[in-house]
């Protein structure tokens, strides 16, 4: 029986081990529906093998999983388990359960039909919503007996085998439309004490929502009182961590996996609550979750937004490691991915719509995508340069593992227009010099990942940029002792192509995804 995946603490960073080994999660995100139909599947298969991802994330959903009460269907999960082993890849099950973006449109349909057993959000004017209501209300019962159920089957289908590697638990949960759920359950809920776990989790992590918090005479405070204009906002965020908290225990009571929530982040910093799902892990409201929901391992940012580095670095912290479930398709999927990797040290990256990427149209709807600002616009050249990416970083994964946690590997891209840029990197001043700007928008954004193997030898990974490097070591300069071309294969054993002096002594790579070594002495 191999090991199960665990996430573990390292350096001053995570790791997540799969079959006892490190292991960087290069995967992508299906469709919403694609799991519903085994032949749509076979096409998103080969797709995913051919873009050389190591795991593929696929949802499972309640209302098929239990369509008539304490009545449920395994055929699903048994099938995506089985073509996942015959295609040679690990899964991520994403629980499309109570929420899914704000809504709860996966719920099965007797429970959606029965608003005494299950009621709805309500908005302050007293309207009932599509979101379905934690208050007074028995739907964490029931999806706690159908995620315990998912996570049975699990065991005894895979408790060996280990393909499954992680569960991600809801989708995008919050409230779209309104600050907090106003129904009669909520109010009450609302008007009662905030509980002191909270308060005392933000005040020793210096939480400014708890500031102006006076320990006061009388027992009773409520959140209104606590934490004024934001109250809304960290009541919901509260319940929703305690639920997921909640599901998260007694599905890993069953089997232990690695479980994490997504979240729907906000598009401006200042961006009001219920424009996006308000509830939700958002960067300001990560230590209500870390304190609501400690069972839970990661919360993990879905990142469309053009301020890539900004998302990832809110969700790289101390106690949580950068895993990203879903991102752009489009041509700043290669880059971003080198950036994640290289100086965030994510332990997951997954554009959304395996079977869209290098597509220029809809797979559903076969609507062709034009708007260059759209997530959703795919073509040949990024799904070349995502499937060498990630071939090369898997074949690296040894490599690239034992830099986790560690400031031995630095990750950089092109943002802007401004085509240079300077990294001091341990005794390394190194500029980078992207060789097209941005805005031509046939080439891939540059992107690199640069290593620090050993005493005076860097590895250079990437396409579209030269390096030029300088001992910051005063009184000494650097000097070539060897520079080659070449590729690791699956074992992690180098393979030079081409040694280079003369003319093509210097770290010029190529358009495409590559790698160079470079060894050098100091005089
Ligand atoms: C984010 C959601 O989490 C996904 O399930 C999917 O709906 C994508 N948005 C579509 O871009």
């Amino acid at each position: 029986m191999n090991d199960i995946p665990r996430i573990y603490k390292n350096g001053h960073g995570f790791s997540l081990q799969v079959d006892g080994k490190p292991y960087i999660i290069l995967a992508s995100e299906t469709h919403n529906s694609a799991c519903t139909s085994r032949e749509y599947m076979r096409e998103v298969w080969a797709k995913a093998v051919a873009l050389h991802c190591n795991t593929l994330l696929a949802p499972v959903y309640w209302e098929l999983f239990e369509p008539q009460e304490n009545d449920f269907d395994f055929s699903l999960i048994q099938q995506l388990i089985k073509d996942a082993r015959t295609n040679h890849m690990k899964l991520i099950l994403l629980w499309f359960g109570g929420w899914k973006n704000g809504y709860s449109t996966y719920t099965p349909g007797w429970v959606k039909t029965n608003p005494s057993r299950f009621p709805r959000v309500q908005t302050e004017q007293g309207i009932s919503t599509r979101t379905l209501s934690m208050f007074d209300s028995s739907l964490l019962s029931a999806e706690q007996k159908a995620f315990t159920k998912m996570m049975e089957l699990l065991k005894a289908e895979d408790g060996c085998h280990k393909t499954v590697i992680a569960v991600q638990v809801e989708n995008e949960l919050g409230i779209l439309g309104a600050t907090r759920d106003f129904s009669p359950g909520a109010g009450k809920a609302f008007s009662s004490t905030v509980p002191l776990q909270l308060i005392k989790y933000l005040q020793q992590t210096h939480n400014t929502f708890a500031l102006s918090y006076d320990e006061p005479q009388n027992t009773h405070v409520d959140w209104g009182s606590v934490f004024g204009i934001k109250a809304d906002e960290i009541f919901m965020c509260w319940h929703y961590a305690q639920h997921i908290n909640s599901l998260v225990l007694c599905g890993k009571e069953i089997y232990p996996l690695p479980m994490f929530t997504n979240v729907w982040l906000k598009e401006f910093d200042d961006d009001k609550p219920g424009s996006y799902p308000c509830g939700g892990p958002v960067p300001d409201m990560l230590d209500i979750w870390k304190c609501g929901a400690p069972a839970l391992d990661i919360i993990a940012p879905d990142i469309y937004s053009f301020e890539f580095e900004k998302a990832a670095k809110s969700y790289t912290r101390y106690d949580n490691p950068l895993f990203i479930p879903e991102t752009r398709r489009d041509r700043w999927a290669v880059p971003n991915l080198y950036t994640a990797i290289g100086t965030y040290h994510a332990l997951c990256y997954s554009p959304f719509g395996a079977e869209s990427i290098g597509e220029d149209h809809s797979y559903i709807t076969q609507l062709i995508h034009t708007d260059p600002n759209d997530t959703n616009v795919s073509s040949p050249i990024i799904y070349r340069y995502l499937a060498k990416s990630y071939q090369l970083f898997q074949n690296m994964t040894p490599i690239i593992a034992a830099c986790y946690g560690t400031d031995k590997m630095k990750g950089f891209s092109q943002t802007s227009d401004n085509r240079s840029k300077r990294i001091l990197f341990g005794k390394y001043r190194i500029d980078i010099e992207f060789y097209h700007p941005v805005a031509e928008s046939r080439y891939i954004p540059g992107a690199g990942v640069v290593i620090d193997v050993r005493e005076n030898e860097l590895l250079f990974i990437g396409y579209g940029y030269r390096a030029t490097v300088e001992t910051l070591t005063v009184g000494k300069q650097l000097d070539f002792l060897s520079l080659e071309k070449g590729h690791y294969d699956s074992k992690c054993s180098w393979h030079k192509s081409m040694s280079l002096n003369g003319d093509e002594q210097c770290v010029r790579m190529e358009e495409e995804p590559t790698i160079l070594r470079a060894v050098w002495y100091e005089f």
